[in-house]
């Protein structure tokens, strides 16, 4: 038994075996973790990105473990490309269980100056991108009797970053589009549910990572006082992908090392916060 439980997750309990799950963006950081992730449980996996030859290198590297995938060239904003992707899946690997709705990219720029065509890809990609891709699958976990849509969102679905452009929107647009499609989508037995991703270390933040003393910074605001990486994010959402989680619906699972828990450790408050170690305080002190 203690063994059981040792291997929970990387085995049987999450009753992802043979489970045809697609997963969008994967041919790059949290979508090739997730893709490599579900994989290792057993499932069949549907890789899409429009990347095609990064996404067939990652295809190659997952078959050479011995994983059933099929890698599927996709631009998850232009619906035809969606729908065509959807069929490949449906003739390929049989009827879909999961998606993981996680394709999504980031173009900078403050709200008073970025362009309206850079507002309106992000939010092409990032939100209507990830309506698309439930509605061409929900057919077939309809099919199946029972499915899970996993949104990748993010911390700044909450909690807006300045100079960058429409991506705090698109992000807070998918947790409301989560919880949409879970209360209109319940009654066939579609659950969505949503992952908010922190600072995690992928090619859409790596030119942070580069400049000096940046992992460090970010490291120290965050209470887990660590960078998240792709794997992170996999395994939350492979929770929610599994019926492991089948009583979790229109959720959403903050996957940030706890870094909002540091808004009062990161305002100056003499005495308190000279250090990060948590050590005693001074019992004199006020509170806020
Ligand atoms: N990295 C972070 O710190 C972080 C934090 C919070 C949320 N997220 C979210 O996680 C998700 C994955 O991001 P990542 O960091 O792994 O980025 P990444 O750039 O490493 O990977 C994104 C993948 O999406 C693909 N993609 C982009 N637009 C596409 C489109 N229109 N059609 C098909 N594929 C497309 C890219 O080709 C790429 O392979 C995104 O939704 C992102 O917003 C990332």
């Amino acid at each position: 038994m203690a063994d059981k439980q040792a291997t929970a997750g990387h085995g049987t309990w999450l009753e992802l075996e043979d489970k045809v799950c697609v997963v969008t963006g994967a041919a790059s950081g949290i979508g090739l973790a997730l893709a490599h992730a579900l994989a290792g449980v057993g499932a069949r996996v549907a890789l899409w990105d429009r990347d095609a030859e990064r996404l067939a290198e990652a295809a190659q590297a997952l078959k050479a473990q011995g994983a059933q995938v099929l890698a599927q060239p996709c631009d998850t904003a232009d619906e035809a490309s969606v729908l065509r992707a959807a069929q490949a899946v449906r003739e390929t690997l049989g009827a879909a269980h999961v998606l993981v709705n996680n394709a999504g990219l980031l173009r900078s720029g403050s709200l008073s100056a970025i362009s309206l065509a850079d507002w309106n890809h992000v939010l092409a990609v990032n939100l209507t991108g990830y309506l698309l891709c439930a509605r061409s699958l929900a057919p077939q976990m309809i099919e199946r009797g029972a499915g899970s849509v996993v949104h990748v969102a993010s911390i700044s679905a909450s909690y807006p970053q300045s100079h960058s452009g429409a991506y705090s929107a698109s992000k807070a647009g998918v947790l409301l589009l989560s919880r949409q499609l879970a209360v209109e989508w319940a009654g066939q037995g579609i659950r969505s549910n949503a992952v908010c991703p922190g600072m995690i270390r992928t090619a859409l933040s790596q030119s942070f990572y580069r400049q000096p003393g940046v992992e460090a910074a970010r490291a120290a605001a965050t209470a887990s006082r660590r960078i998240g990486e792709p794997v992170d994010i996999a395994n939350a959402a492979l929770f929610l992908a599994s019926p492991r989680s089948a009583y979790v619906n229109g959720a959403e699972l903050a996957v940030d090392g706890g870094m909002p828990n540091m808004l009062m450790d990161l305002v100056p408050r003499p005495g308190f916060n000279s250090g990060t170690s948590g050590s005693a305080s001074p019992a004199s002190a006020g509170q806020e």
